[in-house]
């Protein structure tokens, strides 16, 4: 069974550990509290069976939100984790005053591409070569989900 709770700054270790598995490039429990006592900024974690497997970190400022991160755990991938939370992150910026819900995605990241078409986000923008790769580099993709259709 999964179900979806929101995360505080208090939360930051389990979320780090989270992040860990799921990018190289992780982020410290201290830089995911300090972001999580900003304002503007929100979690929400997924648990299946009790058990935390994923969360997702926004923010909103006036109008617009981002998502910020997004990670599941392998263990816990294709369990519909990662949709169930960009819907809360989703539901939390409209609730929030914002409009529109922005992400950037690497272009060669095809799992999360998917993820964020089959939610209905558009690619807006792309900044080239944005991304290193041991063999070139690849763009940033930067998608919107217009949050009142
Ligand atoms: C991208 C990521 C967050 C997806 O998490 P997840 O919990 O496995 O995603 P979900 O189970 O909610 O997947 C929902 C849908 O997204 C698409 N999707 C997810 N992973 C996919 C994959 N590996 N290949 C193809 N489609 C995929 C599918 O349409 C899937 O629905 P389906 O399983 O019914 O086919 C996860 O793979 C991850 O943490 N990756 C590493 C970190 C990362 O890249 N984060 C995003 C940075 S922008």
């Amino acid at each position: 069974m999964i179900d979806i709770l929101p995360a505080r700054a208090v939360d930051a270790g389990w979320l780090a550990e989270i992040h860990a598995q799921a990018f190289d490039d992780s982020w410290s429990a201290a830089d995911i509290a300090t972001l999580l006592d900003g304002p503007g900024t929100y979690a929400f974690a997924a648990r299946f069976d009790g058990a935390p497997a994923a969360f997702i970190l926004c923010r909103v400022v006036a109008d617009e939100a981002e998502i910020l991160t997004l990670a599941t755990i392998p263990a816990g991938r294709r369990r519909g984790g990662a949709a169930a939370l960009i819907d809360a992150g989703a539901a939390a910026a409209l609730a929030g005053g914002a409009v529109n819900l922005f992400l950037e995605v690497a272009q060669d990241n095809h799992s999360a591409v998917a993820l964020y078409n089959g939610k209905g986000f558009v690619e807006v923008g792309r900044r080239r070569g944005y991304y290193r790769r041991p063999d070139g580099a690849v763009a940033a993709l930067l998608m919107r989900l217009d949050l009142n259709n």
